[in-house]
């Protein structure tokens, strides 16, 4: 019997609804077919945005979409994407399979879609080949709201009102696709870009800094130190990749082993977090800029017969995993993530949709969204679990992992997963502060390797759990192996 314990009297940080952000590159069939089909197509849509995608976006409440980019977004020209379609200038993607981009999908049509989701826009500039000037001309095509020849341009392509614009991500990667720039290099691009990216009306830009990726820590410590007080928040990007980039392994068919691997990898994202925070403090010891992990997820081979350019893959079981302890570590660093974007939402790596044609799967990934979602802006509660070692060999994590929160009505929402696939566990669950006679619980649950698919779309569901046991402090139950569950207490 495991114990856990969760203080809804003891809060701590909130938890930023942006934590629940997501990713939307020009990559494969992400934007094209995924979001955006076009006005003319025979799939159901909105000004070309899919309908049932939307309407299953603004279910999970996506808050913030991150778009062009991605690599992508380091060589994307905003002009070539605004103004009658058939006139717009093609390009070849040369980082996502060299297909060629028409750029039916633009400014316009981004900011369309964050309207329909309801999310704010989170735009990555291009600095690794586009110019200081480029970025601060789109800046003031998007937000100016007096009369300018960019701002009337803008008029002149349909839309009035400048568009409310805040978070800005100044180059992507730069120290690998985005330019392969030494951090030195990149922190003076930075200081020089960001005394461009000027704020009008309404829209005050949050200028966001090129992270690490993964532990280099040193990236960290040095843009930190030379760009720290120009910025409000830096990245960090961080996929759970098992084996090596050259065959990262099937998403669907894994051993026991290559399952716990990746579920490490993934909580490799705590230490990750920690220790680039105690990099920022260093230079920012009261802790005024933010950590935004705008890229994770699992990357696995993609589908055998697709694009191997497009990284479209399945989503298991395994995945949801991955998701729901990588959420579970975000918010337990809600005092100091402030945004992260899971790549990519449709189609891409680990999507929380796939489509095909007209038809559209729910992947487990997204029903962990769906059950985290009360998260968003609540304030993260006091907890702790007690945990047992499992796995094999050198792939060993803890069996559980928690976290919980109270949310503005008062109601306290747990999440609790077990990352063990094939051993349920016993809870013995204390909970301070509030009487359980009003809790309820839903659970997603399956074997590890186990997906929803175009012909058994609902095979992964959450479903209803009620199998507690009351005791004098709280509840007992059992999660069974490889299942995320939320917990509500009102
Ligand atoms: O998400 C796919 C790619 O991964 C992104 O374009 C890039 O930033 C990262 O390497």
């Amino acid at each position: 019997m495991s114990k856990l314990k969760i203080n809804s009297k003891k809060t701590k940080s909130i938890i930023n609804r942006n934590i629940y952000g997501h990713f939307s590159e020009h990559l494969g069939r992400c934007i094209y077919d995924g979001l955006f089909v076009g006005e003319s197509s025979f799939i159901p849509n909105e000004n070309g945005m899919r309908t049932d995608v939307v309407q299953a976006l603004k279910s999970l409440k996506i808050p913030v979409l991150r778009w062009p980019g991605g690599c992508f977004a380091d060589e994307y020209h905003w002009r070539d994407g605004i103004g009658p379609k058939q006139d717009r200038k093609r390009m070849v993607n040369t980082n996502w399979g060299g297909v060629v981009e028409d750029n039916s999908f633009g400014t316009h049509e981004f900011f369309e879609l964050c309207d329909q989701l309801g999310c704010e826009p989170y735009i990555n500039i291009n600095l690794g080949s586009g110019t200081v000037r480029e970025m601060s001309e789109w800046i003031e095509y998007m937000t100016f709201d007096g009369v300018s020849p960019l701002s009337q341009l803008r008029v002149e392509n349909g839309r009035e009102e400048p568009w409310h614009l805040k978070y800005l991500g100044i180059g992507n990667e730069s120290w690998g696709c985005g330019g392969n720039m030494r951090p030195e290099r990149y922190a003076d691009e930075f200081r020089k870009y960001q005394s461009f990216a000027k704020s009008f009306g309404h829209s005050k830009l949050y200028k966001i800094a090129c992270g690490a990726g993964d532990d280099d820590y040193n990236w960290t410590d040095k843009v930190m130190e030379i760009a720290g007080k120009h910025m409000d928040a830096i990245t960090l990007h961080h996929y759970t990749v098992v084996g090596d980039w050259g065959n990262k392994g099937s998403a669907t068919k894994f051993t026991s082993k290559e399952y716990y691997a990746a579920v490490k990898e993934a909580l490799k994202m705590e230490t990750l977090i920690s220790t680039h925070a105690k990099m920022m403090d260093k230079h920012d010891p009261k802790r005024r800029i933010g950590l935004i992990v705008d890229e994770w997820g699992a990357w696995h081979n993609v589908e055998p017969g697709t694009n191997p350019g497009f990284l479209y893959q399945q989503n298991t079981m395994r995945d949801a995993i991955v998701a729901a302890a990588t959420l579970n570590i975000f918010n337990a660093y809600s005092d100091r993530v402030v945004m992260a974007n899971v790549a990519q939402t449709v189609n891409v790596l680990q999507a929380v949709i796939l489509t095909e044609g007209n038809k559209m799967v729910l992947t487990p990934t997204y029903h962990v969204f769906d059950l985290y979602k009360y998260h968003q802006d609540a304030s993260l509660a006091e907890c702790w679990v007690e945990t047992q070692e499992v796995g094999e060999d050198e792939a060993r994590i803890p069996n559980l992992s928690v976290s919980a929160s109270i949310d503005l009505n008062d109601e306290l929402h747990i999440t609790l997963a077990n990352l063990s696939h094939d051993t349920a566990s016993s809870i013995d669950c204390e909970i301070l502060g509030k009487n359980c006679d009003s809790l309820s619980a839903r659970i997603l649950s399956g074997k590890m390797s186990d997906y929803n698919d175009f012909d058994s779309s609902n095979s992964i569901v959450p479903v209803d759990f009620s199998d507690f046991c009351r005791t004098g402090m709280g509840v007992e139950f059992e999660i069974p192996a490889c299942s995320v569950m939320l917990i509500a207490v009102k």
